[in-house]
């Protein structure tokens, strides 16, 4: 748990419980977190999956790296330091999504299984579904991808703390899917998805 640095402050309750929004959108949120290598397909899945999801009717809202970075988060850099606070709060605003209702597609590299597993704990102790899926990619794959030409970049020395090259990206140990993205197609891995999600009934 992270330092609380106000104090006398309290949570407030409201009057519509959680059980309460989800019977009114008639969906159960959830928050999917796809972790892996830049470059191993996570926004690519997202974006397939939130399609998929959207042709079901079913809202989901994808919370992207490089997105996030540009906006709230547009004050952190790559040091393990603002990584971790990086992804607190995201793991935060993912709460907050899930809480309302919405499926939440959450993509960012989250190098570090200790922030990863924070995430899971803020969900699980307010009773929120958190599903860890690795967007597993071997670095050579990812390299070949390189479809930003960061790796290139980083190769020479001009991106410093480049996951994977100077910088350690952990490989989680129990995530709740596992995707070989390397070998499969994007449409595998929404299926894939997507089965999961039926089974716990977060798709009804
Ligand atoms: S995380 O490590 O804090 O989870 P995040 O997913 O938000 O990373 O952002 C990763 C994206 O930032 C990459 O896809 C890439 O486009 C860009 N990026 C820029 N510099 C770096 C770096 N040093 N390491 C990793 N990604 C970087």
């Amino acid at each position: 748990m992270s330092y609380q640095k106000s104090t006398n402050v309290s949570w407030q309750d409201g009057k519509v419980s959680l059980q309460d929004r989800y019977k009114l959108i008639r969906q159960r949120g959830a928050t999917l977190w796809m972790t892996g290598l830049s470059g191993s397909g996570k926004s690519t899945i997202a974006i397939a999956l939130e399609r998929a999801l959207f042709e079901k009717g079913f809202l989901s809202y994808r919370l992207d790296g490089d997105n996030i970075r540009l906006g709230i988060n547009k004050n952190l850099g790559f040091s393990a330091a603002d990584r971790k606070e990086n992804i607190r709060r995201i793991g935060e605003v993912s709460k907050l999504f899930t809480d309302a209702g919405i499926i939440t597609l959450a993509s960012f590299i989250s190098p570090y299984q200790k922030d990863r597993d924070i995430v899971r704990e803020i969900h699980q102790q307010s009773g929120l579904v958190f599903i860890e899926i690795f967007v597993d990619c071997k670095l050579e794959s990812a390299e070949k991808r390189d479809p930003k030409g960061l790796y290139k970049r980083a190769r020479k020395g001009e991106i410093k703390n480049f996951t994977g090259i100077d910088d350690p990206y952990e490989t989680p140990s129990h995530p709740e899917i596992h995707l070989i993205s390397d070998r499969m197609s994007v449409e595998d891995e929404v299926e894939e998805i997507i089965k999961y999600l039926s089974e716990i009934e977060i798709l009804v």
